[in-house]
């Protein structure tokens, strides 16, 4: 290993609680960052931390009851290392023992005293998070060095995801960094509700209104645009490969009902909707709308529905039948062609247009997912059956902003996305959930969630959701709190080996051009990486972050 710059050396701690160091005299305390990486020496192995806290400290109490005045410089630099210093707080991540062969494990021990603590080198960050080839993307770079800290797209999209942060601090930016790696390395095939239009054509920054490329202009044909306000897209002269209309035949009752709070719907409109289906079939609300108020009448009096409570849930029906892209009658092509491009592999933006309120964009997320679940679901049985890889689905990601409307705990147990979030890693369909209130996401959607690319977050409740399920993160949810308000995030779960803390790459024509360029691999600048131990089974790996 090259000389790495020492800080400092381990004084106490715990497995536990982690570790508290002494400063040594000679490194500057304001050099220190919270989220940095660093790297204990222990006897046997190296023990890569993150660092957590810095303090000052003084071996008596008196000095700081008497402290030195400006007049007395000399006095300050006098006590300065001897009686006053600084300590810091790390966490040990990932250990690596003397043989290096054994790969990188989970915690297990922590280094003795006086384990000297030094700043991470180049080589280090190569040795846990690897260059950007077979699947690795880069992500960002460290805070303080120009190397990239890359992530893992296979183990990525094993699971479901999530991108939070507070708005405006880059959580569509960063999503749209992973659908490119995901994209160009073709990972996976991708279905993005895009409910402002901003990653199909282009999209554009907050302040300077600068356009910035979607990603049907970085990879052309592997990504179609379908649309629900073809006016729209004319408009913003964005190209699209299809309409899309949804038939009020397809409209199920738990699709209203889980528009319960959209649409204004008293508690009786459930029981209301259950006899219209039973009696009037698959197109009840046609039949529903179609009827006046004596058909409506007789109705309620031959099925025993409560007669308000049908004209209340006709009214709120209107809303739904009203909406431009909804039709009386649709053959449903349009729907089919954009579930056939994701079947071939290909990613495939739905735009929403001008229905970007609550209704349109639950109703035709909550349709459209229900038919590629019961789609994945039926061709994964049947490739169980045929064991026949041509039978088996491409894996899927589905990218949600604004998740918590469809997972919040009042509904995440009977939407879609809700089974999705808790058991489709095994259908090979996961979600990619982006909020901004991930407290407003439901415990055990959240607990499943593999990675999560956190940007700055103020509300602790929304700190405390995004570890939810995360051991001994006290001291992370303190670098996630110090996090600067832009194109800066913290990266943790199954696809990074440690919790990360990455300047978010920019989003510029250097990024297209990486983009535009079919090798991934960037020149070797670091020592090769270490795998997470082979001998190591997932479940260990799994262990770093239950
Ligand atoms: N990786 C990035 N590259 C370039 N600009 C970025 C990046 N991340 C964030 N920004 C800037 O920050 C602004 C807010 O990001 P955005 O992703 O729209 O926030 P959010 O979706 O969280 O509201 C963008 O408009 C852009 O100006
Ligand atoms: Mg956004």
């Amino acid at each position: 290993m090259p000389e790495s710059t020492r800080i400092g050396l381990v004084t106490s701690g715990s497995l536990l609680e982690g570790l508290t160091a002494r400063l040594d005299d000679d490194y500057d305390l304001e050099r220190l960052r919270v989220g940095q990486f660093v790297v204990v020496q222990g006897r046997q192995n190296r023990f890569f931390s993150l660092l957590t806290d810095v303090q000052l400290a003084a071996t008596s109490p008196s000095i700081l009851a008497d402290p030195p005045g400006d007049a007395n410089p000399l006095l300050a630099e006098i006590l300065a290392g001897r009686s006053t210093y600084g300590t810091f707080k790390i966490t040990p991540q990932l250990m690596l023992p003397e043989d290096v062969s054994l790969g990188l494990r989970p915690v297990k021990t922590i280094p003795a005293h006086f384990a000297p603590i030094y700043e991470a080198s180049e080589d280090d960050f190569g040795l846990v998070f690897g260059e950007e080839k077979d699947g690795k993307f880069q992500m960002g770079q460290p805070l303080d060095m120009d190397i990239p800290v890359c992530l893992d797209l296979h183990r990525f999209v094993e699971r479901s995801n999530g991108v939070f942060g507070k708005s405006g601090t880059g959580k569509s930016f960063l999503t749209r960094l992973l659908l490119c790696g995901v994209i160009k390395n073709k990972i996976a095939s991708n279905l993005i509700f895009d409910m402002h239009s901003e990653y199909g054509w282009s999209g554009t920054t907050e302040n300077t209104n600068i356009e910035v490329k979607g990603l049907r202009q970085l990879f052309g044909a592997q990504v179609m645009i379908f649309t629900l306000d073809a006016d729209s897209s004319r408009q913003r002269k964005a190209p699209y490969d299809g309409e899309i209309t949804i038939s009020l035949d397809e409209i199920q009752v738990e699709d209203i009902l889980l528009l319960q709070e959209v649409l204004n719907l008293n508690a009786t409109a459930a029981e209301s909707a259950y006899i219209c289906v039973e009696k009037l079939g698959k197109s009840w609300i046609s039949k529903i709308l179609a009827m006046d108020t004596e058909a409506l009448k007789d109705f309620s009096d031959q099925s025993g529905a409560n007669m308000a409570s049908i004209s209340a849930l006709r009214r709120k029906l209107i809303a739904v039948e009203r909406l431009g892209f909804v039709s009386k009658n649709s053959n449903l092509s349009s729907i089919s062609t954009l579930i056939d491009s994701l079947l071939i592999g290909k990613t495939v933006v739905l735009e929403f247009g001008k229905y970007h309120g609550d209704l349109a964009y639950m109703l035709v997320a909550n349709i459209l997912t229900r038919r590629i679940h019961n789609l994945w679901l039926e061709k994964m049985n049947k490739f169980e059956g045929s064991k026949n890889p041509a039978d088996k689905p491409p894996h899927l990601m589905i990218t949600i902003e604004e998740a918590h409307k469809f997972l919040n705990p009042a509904i995440a147990r009977q939407t879609t996305f809700g089974t999705i979030a808790r058991e489709l890693r095994k259908y090979s369909v996961t979600l990619l959930v982006v909020d901004q209130r991930p407290s407003s996401i439901d415990n055990e959607v959240m607990s499943q969630l593999g990675s999560r690319i956190t940007a700055l977050l103020n509300d602790d409740k929304d700190i405390d959701a995004v570890f939810t399920g995360v051991s001994g993160s006290k001291g992370l949810k303190a670098v996630l709190a110090s996090l600067d308000s832009r194109q800066q995030a913290m990266i943790l779960g199954h696809a990074v080996p440690m919790p990360v803390v990455i300047r978010t790459r920019p989003y510029d024509s250097e990024f297209y051009k990486a983009m535009l360029h079919s090798s991934t691999s960037s020149p070797q600048r670091h020592a090769a990486p270490v795998p997470v131990s082979a001998t190591q089974t997932q479940d260990d790996v799994d262990d770093l972050f239950a």
